[in-house]
C-alpha cells in the first residue's frame, strides 16, 4: 500500500514535466533546441530568461512557432531561421508554456 502511495507520488511530480518534453520531441522541436544549450536554436533557459515577465509571450511565441521566422524580418537571436512548425498549434502552445518554466 505504501509502495503505491509513493509512485503516485512520483508520478504526480514527474509526469507533465515528462509528457511536455516527449510532446517537445514529437514536435520536432528537439532536434534544434535543448533546454540548457544552444543548438541550432537557442537554449529554452535563454528564451524564457528573455521573455521573463512578458505576459504577451506565450501567445507572441507559439505565432512565432507556428509561422517560423519570416524572410526579412529581424532575428531575435542571431544567424539562423526557425522553419514553420507543422505540429498542432495547441502543441506548440503547451510546448512555449513549458519552454517559458525554464
Ligand atoms: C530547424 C531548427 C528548429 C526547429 C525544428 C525548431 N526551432 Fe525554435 N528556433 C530555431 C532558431 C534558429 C531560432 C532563432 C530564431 C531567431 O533568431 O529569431 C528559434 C527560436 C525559437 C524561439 C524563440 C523565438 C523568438 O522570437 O524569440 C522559440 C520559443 C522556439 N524556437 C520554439 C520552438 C518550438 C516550440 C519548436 C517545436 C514546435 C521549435 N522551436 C522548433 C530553430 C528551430
Amino acid at each position: 500500500m505504501k509502495r503505491v502511495v509513493m509512485l503516485c507520488a512520483i508520478l504526480g511530480m514527474s509526469g507533465p514535466v515528462l509528457a511536455d518534453q516527449a510532446l517537445a520531441t514529437q514536435s520536432g522541436c528537439m532536434g534544434c533546441h535543448k533546454a540548457d544549450a544552444k543548438l541550432i536554436g537557442p537554449a529554452f533557459k535563454d528564451i524564457a530568461a528573455k521573455y521573463k515577465g512578458d505576459a504577451a509571450a506565450v501567445d507572441t511565441l507559439t505565432a512565432k512557432v507556428k509561422a517560423g521566422s519570416k524572410p526579412g524580418e529581424p532575428l531575435n537571436w542571431g544567424t539562423m531561421m526557425m522553419p514553420p512548425s507543422p505540429a498542432p498549434e495547441d502543441d506548440v502552445r503547451t510546448v512555449v508554456r513549458w519552454i517559458l518554466t525554464h
